[in-house]
């Protein structure tokens, strides 16, 4: 439900007229609310660790799991209560982890289990949680189980993969790859075709072999009973597929990610069958009781199907998905209003006791400040819109300094994705909305100005260049001696949201009738409300209050309670309590 508040608007001299503002009469008294979140799960903050490239302990240029150990008391003190680390399983790295060859292991340039049980026992210490990576729908090609299902046709694993006699010469029918191109692809050896719903080299498992659910539970169990705390898990909306094999239908237009295509992937994603598995493995890791392990689903589909995947009525699949539509943040949809609609569609899709996500990045994607153009003042309204509205927020390493993409030619791409496009020109790519070479946003952790920015020792190479000219200002050392940095305002704000649990707790109702740049929306917790106010427009604009309220953060010095309002600066926002 929507909130109307008065904000008449004082326009100052020399500012840009603000839209017209629709009055109301008389402010809505908020109502107190129930208690919406209850375990951790729901009131955390996640910190995405790409490990490759967060720091480089032993000097050969990657980043480990040491190197992450050594850095938890940055994550404890910047005020993020869970780690999601993406892949360091043994892998031939064809796509840098997620193809996995051992399930069970750490691999050697990331360190040993005894570094992984560290890095675990030291987390819990702070208090802190720590999630691994999971990728249930493909192995590598070089994973065993495929070596051998692929030897033959009548051998042991023969049906863990999705394996097919063609048509003719052709593929078994329209299936695709989520990041283009066909999903089959034919093998010599058993002339026949498996489906991979990435790449080649990543051929899906069949979900619907028994044993092969068996050993990707025990897989599960496995880790939780290190002590894991839970998993991301990869592209889970693919892993059951139609069982007939039907042809997906004709249907143009922008599917699964927003990737353009002719047919709908629909026979290959948000299976009812998937939605079922959701509920199967939720109860695998219910078996290993409190502090709840969670599940948290990297999917693609609508949101209609998100809710299932968690599912549904009952609420008994996965504990999260990440729901993404803020992939491209183009310019109109850096807008209040934009901001508004998504708030609103997450409010009425996850209500309660649903737990929605807000992510602005993450290692697939472009970098949020890249995204936002450079615009700083944007990149601090958005830090407290994700910090305070209802929902778990994700930051993908280097967001909270405001990294940005580093150009990395496609002659020198390590991404597969960007190999797979070998043919489209750089200077194409630039203006694409899809981002075809995920190097450029998984540049090494920016922690200093100085050679190679302290992600590995000076003299070394790292695996992927240094991003030397963001390494300038958005390194954590300088950051953290300014008072005003993004940094701190990161901290700021998850202080904040640890502090009050309107914030990690409670309900939101926007705010009607705000001029057009503004998005408001109250927090309510047990009788007591938080107002945050998020000003989008490039000059300062001053509200009408009709409560009194303390001023609890500004993201600008200008930020200022006024008699009766308050004035936010040009592109920020405040957190108020009312009195
Ligand atoms: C999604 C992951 O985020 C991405 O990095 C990976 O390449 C694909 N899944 C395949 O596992």
């Amino acid at each position: 439900m929507a909130e109307k508040l008065e904000v008449p608007v004082t326009e100052r001299p020399g500012m840009a007229a603000a839209s017209p503002v629709t009055r109301h009469p008389s402010p809505v008294t908020s109502h107190p609310s129930p208690v919406t979140s209850s375990s951790w799960w729901q009131r955390t903050t996640i910190y995405q660790i790409y490990p490759r490239s967060f720091l480089d302990s032993n000097g050969d240029g990657i980043g480990d799991l040491n190197g992450i150990t050594a850095r938890l008391d940055y994550l404890r003190d910047l005020g993020v209560e869970t780690i999601w680390v993406s892949p360091f399983y043994p892998s031939p790295l064809a796509d840098h982890g997620y193809d996995i060859s051992d399930y069970c292991g750490v691999a050697p340039e990331y360190g040993t289990m005894a570094d992984l049980e560290r890095l675990l026992d030291e987390t819990h210490r702070r208090g802190m949680k720590l999630l691994m990576d999971m990728v249930l729908n493909h192995t590598s090609d070089q994973h065993p189980w495929f070596v051998e299902s692929r030897s033959s046709r009548d051998n042991p694993k023969a049906d863990w993969y999705i394996w097919r006699d063609g048509k003719g010469d052709k593929p078994p029918n329209n299936w695709i790859a989520l990041p283009g191109g066909r999903g089959w692809h034919y093998s010599r050896e058993r002339r026949q075709w498996y489906m991979a719903s990435f790449l080649p080299f990543q051929p899906d498992l069949n979900w619907r072999n028994p044993e092969v659910k068996q050993a990707m539970w025990d897989v599960v169990r496995f880790w939780l009973g290190k002590g894991v705390d839970g998993f991301r898990l990869d592209i889970f909306s693919s892993i059951m597929k139609d069982a007939r094999f039907a042809d997906n239908p004709f249907s143009p237009g922008l599917h699964a990610g927003g990737i353009p295509g002719l047919y709908k992937p629909s026979m290959q994603l948000n299976h009812p069958d998937t939605f079922a598995l959701a509920r199967e493995l939720r109860q695998v890791v219910r078996e290993f009781g409190e502090p709840e392990r969670i599940l948290l689903g990297e999917v693609f589909g609508s949101k209609e199907e998100h809710r299932q995947l968690l599912g549904g009525a009952t609420n008994d699949g996965l504990n999260l998905v990440f729901i993404f539509d803020f992939h491209f943040l183009r310019r109109p949809q850096r807008t209040a209003r934009f901001f508004r609609s998504v708030v609103r569609s997450f409010e009425r899709h996850f209500p309660p006791p649903f737990q929605p996500t807000y992510v602005f990045g993450n290692h697939d994607q472009r970098r949020l400040m890249s995204k936002l153009e450079n615009d700083a003042g944007l990149a601090r309204v958005l830090a407290v819109f994700q910090m305070t509205v209802r929902g778990v927020p994700t930051v993908y390493m280097g967001e909270e300094i405001g990294m940005t993409d580093l150009f990395v030619p496609k002659e020198r791409a390590q991404d597969p994705v960007s190999k797979l496009y070998d043919w489209v020109p750089d200077w194409v790519r630039g203006w694409l909305p899809v981002n075809l070479n995920r190097d450029q946003n998984r540049t090494p952790m920016q922690w200093e100005d100085g050679e190679n920015a302290g992600f590995c020792p000076p003299g070394t190479t790292p695996w992927l260049p240094v991003n030397e000219a963001s390494a300038r200002t958005a390194n954590v050392v300088a950051q953290q001696e300014d008072p005003r940095s993004l940094l701190n305002l990161y901290r700021s704000l998850l202080g904040l949201r640890r502090e009050h649990a309107e914030l990690h707790s409670g309900t939101l109702t926007l705010v009607e009738g705000l001029p057009e740049s503004v998005l408001g929306y109250f927090r309510h917790f047990e009788g007591r409300r938080l107002l945050v106010l998020l000003n989008f427009a490039p000059a300062s604009i001053e509200l009408r209050l009709p409560e009194s309220y303390s001023l609890l953060l500004g993201s600008a010095p200008e930020c200022e309670l006024v008699p009766g309002g308050v004035r936010l600066a040009a592109k920020s926002g405040v957190v108020l309590q009312v009195q």
